[in-house]
């Protein structure tokens, strides 16, 4: 149920109650604008679920990240990341999307927070206009979670790779599944390859999605 919504120029915040308990914001924002308060509420966040991340690290700048972040009194209890970048398929350049960094605080699970993040971002990027396709990779034990919330599609037979360097992280070699939506025409045109091909990110070494 939304129960207040309200715009402020290149952030916005919408009021949700998720369950009997949890009255939640969400608030989005350019992460290359984020504020030291933000950094340092969603250093907590993401340091209580993944000890050895890097914060400083999380989202490069030329990834021109947009935040979705759950708060509930002044904390960040959930957070999702909206990567973009190019990739080149075919000679052609496609403006690709993915998820990155999807969280819901332990204490604040199976509450429906994780999978309005995923809803409230994917209504983002298809309403955005810029995107040709999403694609992001999760674990064998994610994957029900992201079947569960819809919109994304899980193929079998589509491999992402970082980039062309030696020990390259690949999504197959590491047991991921892939997740595609399908976005502009353009895309559309090229379904059969992005369900059968091994597309390469050209990401930053070390990076992946
Ligand atoms: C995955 C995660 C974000 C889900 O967040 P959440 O807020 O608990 O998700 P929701 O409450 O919206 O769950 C929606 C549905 O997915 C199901 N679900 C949630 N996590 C699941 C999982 N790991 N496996 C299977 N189903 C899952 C829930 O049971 C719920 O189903 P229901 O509506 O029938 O009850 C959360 O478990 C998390 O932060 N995990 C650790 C971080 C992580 O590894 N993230 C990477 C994801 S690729």
């Amino acid at each position: 149920m939304i129960v207040k919504p309200c715009h402020v120029s290149l952030l916005f915040f919408v009021r949700y109650q998720v369950s009997e308990r949890v009255i939640m914001d969400i608030k989005s924002f350019q992460y290359n604008n984020i504020t030291e308060i933000d950094k340092q509420l969603l250093k907590s966040l993401l340091y209580f679920i993944w000890e050895d991340i890097n914060i400083e690290d999380i989202h490069p700048q030329e990834m021109n990240v947009m935040s979705f972040c759950a708060i509930e009194k002044n904390e960040f209890i959930g957070y999702l990341g909206v990567v973009s970048w190019n990739i080149i398929v075919k000679n052609k350049t496609f403006k690709m999307c993915g998820l990155s960094c999807v969280c819901t605080h332990p204490e604040y699970r199976e509450q429906g927070i994780g999978s309005m993040l995923v809803r409230k971002a994917t209504e983002w990027i298809m309403q955005d206009g810029r995107f040709d396709i999403g694609l992001f990779t999760c674990s064998q034990k994610h994957s029900p979670f992201y079947e569960h919330v819809g919109w994304w599609q899980k193929c079998s037979n589509l491999v992402l790779k970082e980039s062309d360097r030696e020990g390259a992280y690949v999504s197959d070699s590491l047991q991921l599944n892939v997740f595609k939506l399908l976005i502009s025409a353009k895309a559309k045109l090229y379904a059969n390859y992005f369900e059968n091909s091994i597309v390469t990110l050209n990401f930053p070494k070390g990076k992946f999605i």
